[in-house]
Order: structure tokens, then C-alpha cells, then sequence
């Protein structure tokens, strides 16, 4: 079950506020969670906190991964190079429900700038309460995707 999986999250500058919006539905539902930053609202890089949370999930300390920037867009780009890791950025819930039933996605993406605590918190709840469909189809084009190492 999902609520049983372990979540990382973590944001730049850009996300703070939404990220303690999110922290704030967690600790509510009780999810075991781990803010790994930043701390304070001050400037940072988000790769290095997609970075942080991109490991974790590898590393299989932590199953599940949010990531707020600004737009979701820097915070997705930077966690989709690490091997392993599905980001999806989502900002309604039709898209979160099939980053998880279709795309597998192990890390949620959002834009701090683009919704309001409302809205990402159903996000968040709709993208945690759905599981990867399983169906052979979605397997074998996650492996491409998996697969894919071209240079250009
Ligand atoms: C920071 O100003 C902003 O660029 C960052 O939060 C993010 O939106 C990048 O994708």
C-alpha cells in the first residue's frame, strides 16, 4: 500500500512555501516522510535537491519522491537523468492518477509558482493513492524507455 511506502521531498526556493503546504498534508494523513530541504526560502540550485531525493529512491531508503521548484519543470528535468528514476511533472489530477497507473512514476513533480495548496494537495493525495496498472503494455514501454541510451 502506499501509505506504507516512505517519501522523500524536498524543493528549491521557488517551491518552499508549497512544499510546507504538502509536508502540512503528510504529517495530517500521516505519511512517513523526509524533508530533505531546502530550509529556508533563501536562493538555492534545484538539482541539488533533485540530486538528494533522486539517490534516496535508487538507494531504495525512500520509495516515493516530491520535488517543487518554481514550475516543476527544472525539478523534473534534473531527476529524470538519474537512472531509475520516473518524474512526472503534474499540476491536475487526471495527469497524476496516470503518472502513477501508466508511467510508474516514483517522483512527483510540481510548480510552486503555477498551483495553489489546494490543488497540489489533491494532487499529491490522487498520485499517492494510485498504483502502477501492472498491464503488460505499460511494462514493456517503461523498459524502452529504460532502454533508451542514444547518443545524438
Ligand atoms: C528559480 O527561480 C526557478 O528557476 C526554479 O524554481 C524552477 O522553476 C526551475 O525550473
Amino acid at each position: 500500500m502506499n501509505s506504507m511506502k516512505k517519501i522523500a521531498i524536498a524543493s528549491d526556493h521557488g517551491g518552499f512555501a508549497l512544499k510546507n503546504d504538502i509536508i502540512d498534508y503528510l504529517k495530517e494523513k500521516l505519511y512517513i516522510y523526509k524533508d530533505f530541504g531546502c530550509f529556508d526560502p533563501k536562493p538555492v540550485d534545484y538539482p541539488d535537491y533533485a540530486l538528494k531525493v533522486g539517490k534516496a529512491i535508487v538507494n531504495d531508503e525512500y520509495q516515493l519522491g516530491i520535488l517543487i521548484c518554481g514550475t516543476g519543470i527544472g525539478m523534473s528535468l534534473a531527476a529524470n537523468k538519474i537512472k531509475g528514476i520516473r518524474a512526472a511533472l503534474c499540476h491536475d489530477t487526471f495527469s497524476a492518477r496516470m503518472a502513477k497507473e501508466h508511467n510508474r512514476a516514483n517522483i512527483l513533480t510540481m510548480g510552486g509558482r503555477v498551483i495553489a495548496r489546494g490543488l497540489a494537495q489533491e494532487i499529491v493525495k490522487v498520485w499517492l493513492m494510485s498504483e502502477f496498472s501492472q498491464e503488460t503494455r505499460h511494462i514493456v514501454r517503461l523498459q524502452k524507455v529504460e532502454d533508451i541510451y542514444e547518443p545524438c
